[in-house]
């Protein structure tokens, strides 16, 4: 393994979380409208594993936002691009993204959405870094809460590498 990284959360520990996840989830919503909307390209593979593990019907569709700044913290601006064709409006919307850190990107895409009148609007996110939350973003399912350090793997990137790791790691030189 890279020198460079240090794991974390370990497949198995992953898949374990992501199962309690989709259990619950499938709990809240039977017989619900449920809309998967995953955040690209972080939430790819976190979402692909949640959808599997949700066992009521479910559409999965996902939408790009982006925030500009440096590479590895997010900056004021989102730009959020939402399908013109993805039904919304009376459905119950679940927001998946891998990890949360300001909260700006989560609450950016909650408020396109919100646009569109959905029935009811949560978020899942696996990884949540409370401490460093600078924008009010309420979250319903949480996979872990982590430290302040920077993440790659399970779709996490830095500078684009690292997303396609089976596991969540700290990278040490950050
Ligand atoms: P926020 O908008 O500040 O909440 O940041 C959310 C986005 O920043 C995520 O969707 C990730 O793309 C990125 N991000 C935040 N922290 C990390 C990290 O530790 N590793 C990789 N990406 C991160
Ligand atoms: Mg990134």
């Amino acid at each position: 393994m890279d020198d460079d990284l240090e794991v974390l959360f370990a497949e198995e520990t992953i898949s374990r979380r992501v199962l309690d996840l989709g259990g619950r989830i499938s709990r809240d919503y039977a017989g619900r409208d449920l809309l998967l909307v995953g955040i690209l390209k972080g939430a790819a593979l976190f979402l692909a594993d949640l959808a599997r593990s949700v066992t009521v019907p479910a559409e999965v569709a996902f939408v790009r936002a982006s925030s500009y700044g440096s590479g590895t913290a997010s900056s004021g601006s989102v730009t959020v691009d939402l399908d013109a064709g993805l039904r919304v409006t009376g459905r119950d919307v679940l927001l998946v993204d891998g990890i949360i850190d300001s909260g700006r990107t989560l609450s950016a895409v909650m408020a396109k959405l919100r646009e569109r009148q959905p029935a009811s609007l949560k978020a899942a996110v696996l990884l949540d870094k409370r401490s460093r939350r600078t924008v009010d973003a309420p979250v319903d399912y949480i996979g872990f809460e982590v430290p302040d350090r920077f993440l790659v793997g399970y779709g996490l990137d830095r500078a684009g590498q690292y997303r396609n790791l089976p596991y969540i790691a700290v990278l040490k030189q950050e």
